[in-house]
């Protein structure tokens, strides 16, 4: 009896559990990781709970349902209930523009559909079974492959099934915009999540289907009406999923997240909770790994190659030489990227002239706005760089106002590059020789010749140390903004002159300015120099050339035959015409010639030379004949002439590199 009550109890208990389930019957998947699916066929279930229901093999089918059974009718005899769905599916083609066959939502009466067909029978019937009424299956199916034999519309529908795969109802893929109302097309094959919404009302009989993209919310309008009693076609018990198949292609199909609810409205899905799809699809994937990943690899490399030589080619381009002892001299070094940047990077623009040092171009330093005239000489040995950067250095504390400014120096490999003042009206050269484009009147010559005897006599006696500048001339004067004239160039002839031993004696300076002891002896003194201060005077009051090549002209002995002949105004530069004075003119000629004196004693020194062109002391009524006969001229006449013949007349300067040069000399002046 007790048992009896017992039983009758749980029985009725259960029944009452049962009916309250049926009434609220419901479930909301957001991913499928931890819920319990009934999958057949190619379905799983990945490890980020995605639905996947058909991977890359072809011609099969998946199949995943809700694995208890649902009550859609309360008797055999009873109308079907009311129920709604909702479900975020995404369909990943191999190629971009083909794929197949499809997802359907199925209401059928078994789990697992045993016997359909994959295909374009999307795993719901076979070809014996579509379209019988025995079959009791409603479906959903978003149909991405044309097939006539079901009267499809087109390769990308959405239709409603009802026992067959010929639609009871299909529209294109797409929605009505909430805004305007307007259809929007969808591309099933997109690759991108989408959300269908179907409702069924028990009471009005009519189904509704809707889709969108997950970034959309529902349309109010449906794609799909279908006014239908479900009665007659669902049993009271059904089974609810996911059917898909594959034909020739391979195409993934997901399910991302699905809700169900009988007797009302689906739980809504929250997006942002589902799972990832796979973040590119199999075929997009594969291209990015076999041309994507090469190529950015590839162009990662090419970058930071191109970067690093590109450091590389800038660290070698502004590369200096820098050692210890020169940091003692740190004001006076250049950054060669600041003479470079000076020297728009030493273009030919910037080019003044090149000289037998090297070229020289005009600039203008980033920071002081300074105007300079950087001279770059090739130097390969590193031997007395030392001493002679040390000299350059103390050199460029010289300061008179005739007197090039060194403003200093910078050193890379087999290169020195040596800073000065920029002087606007260029070298002394340009305005004597060759019809010049303008001259010089007498009195700016007399001031330049003066200048240039104080600058020298300051050089050989005024200073700490005697500097003997070694290449006195014409073209070594720069006429600054006042047409001062000022030495420059002094002491880079020692560059070249240094630790010579006496078998290799190297003659620095300019043939015919170059005194005979000194391309004798190969030793410079401050002699030396006053010989060419006398054949510099000459040629500033002459207009010509210390040596003439092509006329075979001497200028030392062409004036002194003037002298001789008692004409020694005949040798002033035929250019003056009649604007000059003619003692200056008188005393610059006949000083100039006592420089050139063969014999270094019979030469005044730098001091005398200013006294005289000062006017402090008069000039010593000499005799030309007693110059002559103490072998003024005629003693290295030959030597010259020898090399005037055979040099072109381009030629005509002696440097380091040609010891011949100081050889013939040697040879033809004995
Ligand atoms: N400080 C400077 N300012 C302006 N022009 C200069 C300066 N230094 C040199 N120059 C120009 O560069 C040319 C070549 O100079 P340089 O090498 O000294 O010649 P050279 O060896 O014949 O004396 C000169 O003729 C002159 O026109
Ligand atoms: C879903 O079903 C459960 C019982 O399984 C019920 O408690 C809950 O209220 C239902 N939710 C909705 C929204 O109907
Ligand atoms: C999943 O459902 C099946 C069928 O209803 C059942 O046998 C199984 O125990 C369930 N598993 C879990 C983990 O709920
Ligand atoms: C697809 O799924 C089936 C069944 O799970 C499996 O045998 C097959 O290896 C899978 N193929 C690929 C390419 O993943
Ligand atoms: C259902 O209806 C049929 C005829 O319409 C009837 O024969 C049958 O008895 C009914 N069954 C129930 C359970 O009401
Ligand atoms: C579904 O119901 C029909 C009658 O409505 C019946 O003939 C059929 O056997 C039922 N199918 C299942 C699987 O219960
Ligand atoms: C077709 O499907 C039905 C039901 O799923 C099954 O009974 C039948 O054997 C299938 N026919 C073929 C030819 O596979
Ligand atoms: C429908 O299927 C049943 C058995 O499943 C069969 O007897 C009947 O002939 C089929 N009807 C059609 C129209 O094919
Ligand atoms: C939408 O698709 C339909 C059918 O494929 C087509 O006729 C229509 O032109 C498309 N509309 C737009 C805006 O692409
Ligand atoms: C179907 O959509 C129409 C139009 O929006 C609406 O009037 C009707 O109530 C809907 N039916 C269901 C079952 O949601």
């Amino acid at each position: 009896m007790l048992f009896r009550i017992v039983l009758v109890v749980r029985v009725l208990s259960s029944l009452a559990i049962a009916a309250s389930q049926e009434l609220n019957f419901n479930f909301t998947y957001s991913g499928f990781r931890s819920t319990n699916l009934s999958l057949d066929g190619l379905a799983e279930l990945t490890s980020n709970g995605l639905l996947r229901l058909t991977n890359e093999t072809k011609q099969r089918t998946g199949h995943a349902f809700y694995p208890n059974p649902v009550t859609f009718k309360n008797s055999i005899n009873s109308t079907a209930l009311t129920f709604s769905t909702t479900f975020v599916f995404a369909i990943i083609p191999e190629y971009a523009t083909l794929g197949g066959h499809g997802i359907a939502f199925v209401i059928a009466p078994t789990r697992g559909l045993p016997g359909a067909l994959p295909s374009q029978y999307l795993g719901l019937f076979n070809e014996t079974n579509n379209g019988n009424q025995t079959n009791h299956v409603v479906a959903v199916e978003l149909d991405t492959i044309y097939s006539s034999e079901f009267n499809d519309i087109n390769d990308n529908h959405v239709g409603i099934d009802i026992n067959g795969l010929e639609s009871a109802r299909s529209a294109p893929a797409g929605y009505y915009s909430q805004l305007n109302g307007k259809p929007t097309n969808l591309t099933l094959i997109s690759g991108h999540p989408m959300q269908v919404w179907m409702e069924y009302d028990g009471k009005q009989k009519q189904m509704n289907v809707t889709i969108a993209p997950i970034d959309v919310d529902k349309p109010s309008r449906p794609l799909l009406t279908l006014s239908l009693d479900l009665s007659p076609i669902l049993n009271s018990s059904m089974y609810i999923g996911f059917s898909s198949s594959t034909g020739s292609v391979f195409t993934s199909h997901y399910v991302l997240g699905w809700s169900f609810k009988m007797n009302g409205l689906a739980e809504a899905l929250d997006i942002s909770r589902l799972p990832k799809l796979p973040r590119v699809g199999p075929k997009k994937t594969s291209k990015f790994l076999t041309i994507g990943l090469p190529v950015l690899c590839l162009s990662l490399v090419l970058v930071a190659v191109s970067s690093i030589s590109y450091a590389i080619r800038r660290t070698r381009k502004f590369a200096e030489v820098l050692e210890d002892w020169e940091l003692d001299y740190g004001p006076h070094r250049f950054k060669y990227k600041d003479l470079y940047t000076a020297t728009k990077g030493f273009r030919d623009e910037e080019l003044l002239g090149s000289g037998g040092f090297g070229r020289v171009y005009k600039g203008v330093l980033p920071t002081s706005k300074i105007q300079i005239a950087v001279k770059r000489v090739s130097h390969e040995s590193r031997q007395g760089m030392r001493e002679f950067v040390a000299e350059i250095v103390s050199i460029g504390r010289l300061r008179h106002r005739n007197l090039v400014p060194l403003l200093g120096y910078c050193r890379r490999r087999g290169e020195l590059l040596l800073v000065y003042d920029y002087m606007p009206n260029g070298s002394l050269d340009k305005y004597l020789y060759d019809q010049p484009t303008v001259a010089l009147n007498w009195s700016q010559r007399f001031r330049v010749i003066k200048g240039v005897a104080s600058g020298l006599l300051y050089l050989h006696e005024e200073w700490e140390q005697v500097v003997i500048h070694r290449d006195v001339k014409a073209s070594n004067v720069l006429l600054d903004g006042e047409l001062n004239g000022r030495l420059g160039d002094f002491g880079l002839a020692r560059l070249y002159d240094h630790g010579t031993d006496p078998q290799t004696t190297h003659v620095v300076g300019t043939l015919g300015y170059l005194a005979p002891e000194h391309a004798r002896t190969g030793k410079a003194t401050t002699s030396t120099d006053v010989f060419a201060f006398g054949a510099f005077m000459l040629e500033v009051a002459s207009g010509r050339r210390p040596i003439q090549p092509t006329e075979d002209i001497i200028l030392v002995d062409w004036v002194f035959i003037r002298w001789l002949e008692g004409e020694i105004l005949e040798a002033r530069d035929p250019n003056l015409g009649t604007e000059y004075i003619a003692e200056e003119m008188e005393l610059v000629l006949k000083l100039g010639l006592m420089c050139s004196h063969s014999e270094p004693a019979a030469r005044p020194n730098m001091r005398q030379v200013v006294q005289f062109l000062e006017g402090d002391v008069p000039l010593p009524d000499i005799l030309p004949l007693c110059l002559s006969a103490s072998g003024l001229t005629f003693s290295h006449r030959e030597g010259f002439d020898d090399f005037a013949n055979s040099y072109p007349s381009s030629m005509d300067k002696a440097f380091a590199h040609s010891s011949s040069v100081a050889e013939s000399l040697l040879s033809g002046g004995r």
